[in-house]
């Protein structure tokens, strides 16, 4: 947008914003019958707006003007208003991360989108507590993949890039151990062993409702994966484990320890279930 039109249109936002301050002080009646008449002047330029587009997508130049025009913020937010034009792949995923940033910030988390790769694939980053904590695949698959895939059933892929800030833990709130979308609070946990049972920086195994799943421990920190190799499912308890790295003895895949992220092919990762840790009990849901 040029400078002088910018100008114009802050002019002209100022102007509607004085108009509805002087409007605060009015009685129910009147502010009903400005609402009556602002709905009906709706109307009439949607219905004009309607069949403008209308016209213009009958001729193939025109509309590939159209389409120039709807580019433009002001076109588009007024478009918008009137439902003319559906909202943009960019906001349906915007909106469904704003579903899920409330929980993931109770837990001293958040979420950002980092590109959209059209026409099937959102790449996402997980920030602050989220990045890096142990129940992060859970996060990601309970939480922002489903949101995203519910408000755009067109994307089937959803990728998380690397690289958060990492935000201070929020008082009181383990967050490395539970993730936000570990379904039902207090449902579902399963003791497994004491704490100090898991080798620091090392594996153990244990089985879970039928589930053989591993757990590692770094301080005091226990994450939990499902004992299968995002490859080819292949149990990984007889891997090389070295630098909380553990390397799959099938095919060789590496994995950290701490996040499940799989260090040779980025894209995979290994199925994460949730961990607490009360006093020195450590328990599992299974996800
Ligand atoms: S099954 Fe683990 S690398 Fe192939």
């Amino acid at each position: 947008m040029s400078e002088t039109s910018a100008v114009e249109l802050d002019g002209l936002l100022k102007d509607i914003q004085s108009l509805e301050s002087l409007t605060a002080d009015w009685n129910e009646q009147q502010r009903n019958t400005l609402q009556a008449l602002k709905q009906a002047h709706d109307d009439l330029n949607k219905e004009a707006f309607t069949r403008l587009v209308r016209a213009l997508k009958t001729e193939p130049a025109a509309l590939a003007i159209l389409k120039e025009a709807v580019a433009d913020e002001v076109i588009y937010a007024v478009l918008r208003h009137h439902g003319i034009v559906k909202a943009t792949l960019h906001e349906r995923v915007e909106d469904a991360l704003e579903t899920v940033r409330p929980s993931l910030e109770s837990h001293g988390g958040n979420v950002e989108l980092v590109e959209i790769m059209p026409p099937e694939t959102v790449v996402i980053r997980l920030l602050g507590a989220c990045d890096g904590c142990p129940a992060s695949a859970l996060t990601l698959s309970e939480g922002v993949e489903k949101a995203i895939k519910e408000h755009c059933p067109e994307i089937t892929t959803i990728k998380k890039a690397k690289g958060g800030v990492t935000a201070a833990p929020v008082d009181g709130v383990k967050i490395n151990f539970v993730s936000p979308f570990a379904r039902g609070e207090d449902a579902g946990w399963v003791f497994v062993c004491k704490l100090d049972t898991i080798p620091e920086g090392n594996i153990k195994v244990a089985t879970v409702s039928n589930n053989e799943v591993l757990l590692s421990r770094f301080d005091n920190k226990v994450t939990c994966y499902q004992n299968a190799c995002a490859h080819m499912g292949m149990p990984m308890d007889m891997g090389d484990v070295s630098n909380g790295i553990l390397v799959c003895p099938h095919h060789g895949f590496e994995y950290s320890l701490q996040t499940g992220e799989c260090l040779s092919a980025p894209e995979v990762q290994l199925h994460t279930h949730a961990v607490r840790v009360i006093d020195d009990q450590v328990e599992v849901k299974l996800s």
